[in-house]
C-alpha cells in the first residue's frame, strides 16, 4: 500500500483582505504593476488570530469534512515557517484545540515547500503501516514576517491555513524532494534574538557570508525576487518530471496540477516548459496571495468543496520556496 487516500480537506482565509489598492495607499505601487507582474489581486491578512487558530480551524473543517474524529488522528504534521512560538510545536497547540488526544506531533519547515515535505513523511508513515489516520496541517501568518515597506515583496503574501485527512490506499503515489542549500541568502528570514544576554557571545555575525545581510536585524522577510523566479521556473519543472518518471507516469496522465502559488508567472512558465496546458492548472494566487506552504491545500480544499475532486483523479502538487527548496508529489485519488 504505497498511495494516499485524501479522506477530507479543509482551510481557514482569514476575513479581512487587502487589494492592490490598500498597497497603493501605503506604497508606492500600483494594481497596473502588481497584477500583471503577479497575477494577484488581494491577500487575506490574519489581523486578529495567531497562526495556530486558522490551522486549528482548518484541521476542525478537515476532519469534519472527512467524518472522522479527533481521537481517530494517530499523527499530526504542521507545515509552517511563521509559527507563534520557537516551542511548542504548532502541531501540539494545534492538537489541543483540536481535541486529538492520541496523536503524534511534530512541525516541519521547508518554507512554502511545507506541504510536499509533509505529505511525502506522511505517505512513508502510512505506508509502512505504523499510523491509519495522518493529519496535515499547513498554516502561514505571512503578515507577521512581511516588511509593508518593501513593496517588491510585501505585495506577495498572505495569510491561511489548509489541511488534509489522509490514510492508506492501494493506488500510486511518487514524489521527488530537492534543496539547494547554496541559494539560501535568496530568501530568508533571520531569527532575531535581541534579548539574549550571553555573557560570553563573541561575533557570530561573522559567520554568515556573501549576499546574506548581517546587519537585517528584524524578524522581516527578505528576497531576491529576481533570483527566486529564475531559480522556482526551472526547479518546478524538474520536480514534475522527476515525480512522474518514478511511476513511470507520462505528463498527459495527469489530471490536475496544484502548484504553489507564488507568482502566476512562474506557474505559467514552468507548466508551459512541461507542455501541461493551462485548463489543467489551478491557480487561485489572483484571490489569494502567496500563503507558502498553506497555497497548495488551500487550492485543494477550494477544488474539493467545489466538487472537482474525484476518485481516480491524478493530482500533480508542485512546489519551491526559501532554502532554496523544491519538490513536486503525485497523487492518484
Ligand atoms: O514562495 C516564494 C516567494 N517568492 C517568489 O516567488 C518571488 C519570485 N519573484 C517575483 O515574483 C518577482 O521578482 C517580483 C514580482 C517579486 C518582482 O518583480 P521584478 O520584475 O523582479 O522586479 P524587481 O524587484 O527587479 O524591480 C524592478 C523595478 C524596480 O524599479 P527600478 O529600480 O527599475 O526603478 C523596483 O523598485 O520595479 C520596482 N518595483 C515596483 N514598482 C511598483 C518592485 N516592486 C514594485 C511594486 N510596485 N510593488
Amino acid at each position: 500500500m504505497n498511495g494516499i487516500k485524501i479522506l477530507g480537506t479543509g482551510s481557514y482565509t482569514p476575513e479581512f483582505t487587502a487589494d492592490n489598492d490598500k498597497f497603493s495607499e501605503i506604497l508606492d505601487t500600483s494594481d497596473e504593476w502588481i497584477f500583471p507582474r503577479t497575477g494577484i489581486k488581494q491577500r487575506h491578512i490574519a489581523t486578529d488570530v495567531p497562526n495556530y487558530y486558522m490551522g486549528t480551524q482548518a484541521a476542525l473543517k478537515a476532519l469534519e469534512n472527512a467524518g472522522v474524529s479527533p481521537e481517530a488522528v494517530e499523527l499530526i504534521i504542521v507545515s509552517t515557517c511563521t509559527p507563534d512560538f520557537f516551542y511548542p510545536a504548532m502541531s501540539c497547540l494545534i492538537q489541543k484545540k483540536i481535541g486529538a488526544k492520541n496523536a503524534a506531533c511534530f512541525d516541519v519547515n521547508s518554507a512554502c515547500t511545507g506541504f510536499i515535505t509533509s505529505l511525502d513523511i506522511a505517505q512513508k508513515y502510512l505506508a509502512c503501516g505504523k499510523y491509519k489516520n495522518v493529519l496535515i496541517v499547513s498554516s502561514e501568518k505571512l503578515s507577521q514576517q512581511t516588511d509593508y515597506t518593501d513593496r517588491a515583496s510585501s505585495i506577495l503574501f498572505g495569510d491561511a491555513a489548509g489541511a488534509v485527512l489522509l490514510t492508506a490506499s492501494d493506488k500510486r503515489f511518487s514524489s521527488y524532494m530537492r534543496a539547494e542549500g547554496d541559494e539560501f541568502e535568496a530568501l530568508y528570514c533571520k531569527i532575531n534574538y535581541d534579548n539574549a544576554n550571553c555573557p560570553w557571545y563573541g561575533d557570530i555575525d561573522k559567520f554568515y557570508e556573501n549576499r546574506f545581510d548581517t546587519d537585517q536585524k528584524r524578524n522581516f522577510l527578505v528576497q531576491d525576487g529576481k533570483a527566486v523566479y529564475k531559480f522556482a521556473v526551472n526547479a518546478m519543472a524538474e520536480a514534475v518530471r522527476n515525480a512522474a518518471a518514478e511511476e513511470n507516469l507520462d505528463l498527459s496522465e495527469l489530471d490536475i496540477v496544484i502548484p504553489h502559488q507564488a507568482n502566476l508567472r512562474i506557474i505559467e512558465k514552468a507548466t508551459e516548459m512541461l507542455g501541461i496546458p493551462s485548463e489543467k492548472v489551478y491557480t487561485n494566487i489572483e484571490h489569494m496571495g502567496n500563503v507558502s506552504s498553506a497555497c497548495i491545500p488551500v487550492a485543494l480544499d477550494e477544488l474539493n468543496r467545489a466538487g472537482k475532486l474525484h476518485e481516480g483523479m491524478t493530482i500533480c502538487f508542485v512546489g519551491f520556496g526559501a532554502g532554496l527548496t523544491y519538490g513536486s508529489a503525485i497523487v492518484e485519488t
